[in-house]
């Protein structure tokens, strides 16, 4: 227990810095329109849009689905990719591309697609190994309770994910120093630092159990 505590106490302290950062992304005062998001997504569908679709690097897994996501995540991701905190390859293409506008159009798009998917306020069950993990790592202080409704926007729902792109993205917070792989966060590299591979794999298998708010929408292309 008084492990777990300053384990939270910790990561609080990484999380009011990270939040810092995620308040000045807002203060650009951009307001995204759904529907100027809509046709800006003809460029995701061919990923994003297809249910089960696979990505090769840095391993074959599911591309995560992003419709439903809180739309402030979207937003902070894509900045992420674009000045390169996230380093995996294709999507900081992508972002490259994309302005401040753009970004804040997908993500109330992504977002409003959620609208009608509430997941259930308590999780099924963990087991005795995967509910000692998600204890260490505190994960439902930011996550929260059901793991799809974070204490902050700009924070993910995990709740439901694709088991095999959670325990991708945990992995990639913990590489350093590689242009392809990884990402700098200071919140999430502290705490999946923590864990095996092994246990990262437990995690995900169990996160992806539960019931979430995220879902794939195949869409045709618009025109
Ligand atoms: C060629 C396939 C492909 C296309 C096209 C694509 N993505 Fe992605 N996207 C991915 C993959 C793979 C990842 C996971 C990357 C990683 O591991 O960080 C990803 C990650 C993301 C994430 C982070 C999700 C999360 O849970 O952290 C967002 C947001 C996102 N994409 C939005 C978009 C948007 C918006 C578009 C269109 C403008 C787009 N993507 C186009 C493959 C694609
Ligand atoms: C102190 C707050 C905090 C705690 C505790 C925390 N997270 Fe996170 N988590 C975050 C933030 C903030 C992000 C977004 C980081 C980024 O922008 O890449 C995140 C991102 C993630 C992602 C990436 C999601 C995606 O769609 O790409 C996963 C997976 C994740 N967390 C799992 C966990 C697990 C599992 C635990 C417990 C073992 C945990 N987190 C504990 C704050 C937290």
């Amino acid at each position: 227990m008084i492990q777990t505590l300053s384990t939270i106490a910790r990561t609080l302290v990484a999380a009011a810095t990270f939040s810092a950062v995620a308040i000045s992304a807002q203060a650009q005062g951009v307001t995204g329109d759904v529907q100027a998001g809509q046709k800006k997504a003809e460029m995701c569908i061919g990923c994003h849009g297809i249910p089960g679709y696979q990505n090769a690097f840095p391993e074959i897994h599911k591309v995560p689905m992003i419709s439903g996501q809180s739309g402030a995540y979207i937003s902070a991701a894509l900045h992420a990719y674009k000045k390169g905190d996230r380093k995996h390859p294709t999507m900081r293409g992508i972002a490259g591309s994309l302005s401040d506008q753009d970004m804040a159009d997908l993500a109330a798009f992504y977002a409003s697609q959620g609208a009608g998917k509430t997941a259930a306020e308590t999780p099924r069950t963990a087991g005795t190994a995967a509910a000692a993990l998600i204890e260490k790592g505190a994960c439902a202080s930011c996550h929260g309770a059901n793991f799809s409704k974070p204490i902050d926007p700009s924070y993910p729902k995990i709740g439901g994910q694709h088991a095999d792109y959670l325990f991708v993205a945990l992995k990639s917070y913990t590489v350093e120093g590689n242009n392809m792989i990884g990402r700098s966060n200071g919140v999430m590299a502290g705490i999946a630092k923590q864990f095996t591979h092994a246990e990262m794999r437990e995690i995900a298998k169990y996160l992806s159990t539960v019931d979430g708010e995220l879902k794939v929408v195949p869409q045709s292309r618009f025109r």
